[in-house]
């Protein structure tokens, strides 16, 4: 099946020189794509700024902000069955980005925000019998954050990890997540490589494929 997966930060511009990010390193959407494609699976990667070697995929799109991500997701979402998303999109991106760089003394005036588009929010009305599975990237309140989120953004799989632990999340080469499906079913997964991770996550959507 063809398998869209998003992974690393999106960078959302400031000025020049300055952006608003996050701490994602792109290593739990790359393991994504890797195990994707080993399965056999037909996968593009939409991958935010990340120094990461390119898997070996389908196809790789490189954007920066939240907005690029979403408009390459709207562009390949409808010739996929799977849409993953790893990413850690910017939830807030300045509202008047300017072309030089800012005086240090005018920075304080000039940055004001305004939120980045949902992705999955946006995308809910190409769902059809499509799967989505999306992360919640939690510091507290893991279970009750993820199940707010798979109702709300109309998951079928969310990927609950507990980004407060040095061992798991951002960065790291491990993770310990939970993983909540729409129908209630919970499965609490040890701490693993984010390989082994991702290993789980594909045989969950490969299985709900054939069932559907
Ligand atoms: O990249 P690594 O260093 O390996 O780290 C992995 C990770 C911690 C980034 C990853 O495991 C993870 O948790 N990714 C989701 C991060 C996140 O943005 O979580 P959230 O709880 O804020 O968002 C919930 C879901 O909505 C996510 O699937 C997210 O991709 C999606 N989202 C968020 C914001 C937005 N504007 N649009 C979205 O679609």
């Amino acid at each position: 099946m063809r398998i869209l997966v998003t992974a690393g930060p999106t960078r959302e511009p400031i000025d020049a020189v300055r952006f608003i990010s996050n701490r994602s390193s792109g290593k739990m959407g790359y393991a994504l794509a890797s195990e994707a494609a080993e399965r056999g699976h037909q996968v593009v990667l939409i991958s935010g700024p990340v120094s990461l070697p390119t898997p070996n995929v389908m196809r790789v799109k490189h954007v920066e902000t939240a907005a690029e991500m979403l408009c390459a997701v709207q562009e390949e979402l409808p010739a996929c069955r799977a849409l993953i998303m790893s990413a850690a999109v910017a939830d807030w991106r300045p509202s008047q980005p300017v072309a030089e760089k800012l005086k240090k003394r005018c920075m304080a005036d000039s940055l004001s925000l305004e939120r980045t588009a949902d992705i999955l929010a946006t995308v809910v009305d190409l769902k059809e019998d499509r799967i989505y599975v999306g992360f919640a990237a939690e510091t507290g309140e893991l279970l009750q954050e993820a199940q707010r989120k798979l109702e709300e953004k109309h998951l079928d799989l969310i990927v609950a990890n507990d980004v407060s632990r040095s061992d798991s999340g951002f960065g790291t080469d491990t993770n310990q997540a939970v993983i909540i499906s729409a129908d209630g079913h919970r499965t609490d997964l040890p701490l693993m490589s984010k390989a082994a991770l991702a290993a789980h996550i594909l045989a969950w959507i490969e299985s709900a494929a054939d069932v559907a």
